[in-house]
């Protein structure tokens, strides 16, 4: 049976480890995505806060005032609680045990060899990554993803390959141990746990931060979600432009200008004519270019700020909402780990024993 047909839309899942208020990069990079799936699949969101404690775990205090804020960008950015089930990892522990039965299943080489992994033990020289958790930050990845029996996962780039494990662990798991079909079964065609799920790869907008490098919170170059208009529009003015143009007699090119780029993601074909017009003429100034693109910013800030400000004014609601979906989330894992349990011969139904004694397996 093909693996789309188990919920009629196909299900998505997606997460973020909470590393606070979020900001356009995120927003470009994942969640303008997100919201646009919620159209079409059954959508699972969620906040990684177990994830951030591989890296975090000898100061966990911002860890709860994190994920809130970034249940409200969430919202503010248009995720619907009403289409998808947002809710917070750490809320189902069901992760925690099917990460468990992998790690039992999962060779340390197949670890040892993700990118990521080698990367930050590199890059990272302020905390002590040399934990056995961190080795295993992939696999509570895979937990994530196949606990939903999810069929897609929308990611960027670096974190393809923690798909493609997931992808590998879900067929060991299976060499291991079969689904078990019982009688009265809910889906008896499908011997297998878990679909195998596929990355879906968001398109990489180029997002500069205002000193022109990508945007990031450790270059301390972003602009928030939750950016006050006026805040914005002034680090706009202080935006990096294309180096060739000094003067205001100096034509640019907006291929080669941060400002540029920017247009390209938020603003209208109109505006954008007048900016490669205006830019390669030196017909209009730099100050001017840069009004524009913080017209067309706050285009999309500004409806996202609004949605924001009644859970802003009452957290509750946020809060609520994230109980809501987790608890609707342990419902979907722990029907998952059922049928994990039993493929591994651990599920403890009593049987009577003139049924079982002599069976073998
Ligand atoms: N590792 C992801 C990141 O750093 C966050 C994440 C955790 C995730 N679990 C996931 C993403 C499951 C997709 C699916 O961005
Ligand atoms: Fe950049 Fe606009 Fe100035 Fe051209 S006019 S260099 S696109 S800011």
């Amino acid at each position: 049976m093909n693996d789309m047909n188990r919920t009629t839309k196909g299900r998505v899942l997606s997460g973020m480890r909470p590393t606070g208020k979020l900001h356009l990069g995120n927003y470009v990079g994942a969640l303008r995505n997100w919201v646009n799936l919620q159209n079409d699949y059954d959508c699972f969101f969620f906040i990684a806060d177990w994830h951030a404690l591989t890296t975090d775990y000898a100061d966990t205090r911002l860890v709860k005032q994190n994920s809130v804020e970034v249940i409200l960008d969430y919202l503010a950015a248009g995720l619907d609680p009403e289409r998808s089930t947002l809710f917070i990892q750490s809320h189902v522990p069901q992760h925690a045990e099917l990460h468990l039965l992998f790690s039992l299943i999962t060779p340390l080489g197949w670890l040892e060899r993700v990118p990521t992994y080698k990367e930050q033990r590199e890059n990272i020289k302020d905390k002590d990554l040399g934990t056995y958790g961190f080795l295993g930050y992939p696999l509570l990845q895979s937990a994530d993803i196949l606990i939903y029996q999810a069929n897609f996962v929308p990611v960027g780039e670096d974190q393809v390959p923690h798909v493609e494990l997931t992808r590998e662990v879900a067929r060991r798991f299976h060499q291991f141990y079969p689904r078990k079909i019982r009688q009265g079964d809910r889906d008896p065609q499908r011997d297998t746990v878990f679909p195998e799920p596929k990355a879906l790869l968001t398109p990489a907008a180029k997002l500069p931060g205002t000193d022109g490098r990508k945007m990031s919170k450790s270059y301390g170059n972003t602009i928030m979600m939750s950016e006050p208009e006026a805040s914005m529009r002034q680090k706009l003015k202080t935006m990096v432009t294309d180096p060739a143009r000094v003067r205001r007699t100096d034509p640019g090119d907006p291929d080669k200008c941060p400002v540029g780029d920017l247009h390209k993601i938020f603003s209208s074909q109109e505006t954008m004519a007048k900016v490669y017009d205006g830019c390669r003429t030196a017909g209009i100034g730099c100050i001017e270019c840069k009004g524009w693109a913080a017209d067309s910013l706050w285009n999309v800030l500004g409806p996202m700020q609004d949605r924001r400000r009644k859970y802003e004014t009452d957290p509750k609601l946020a809060w609520d909402i994230l109980e809501e979906g987790s608890k609707k989330a342990r419902g979907v894992a722990e029907a998952t780990m059922m049928e994990a349990r039993d493929a591994a011969n651990l599920s403890w139904d009593y049987e009577p024993p003139s049924q079982t004694a002599g069976e073998g397996k």
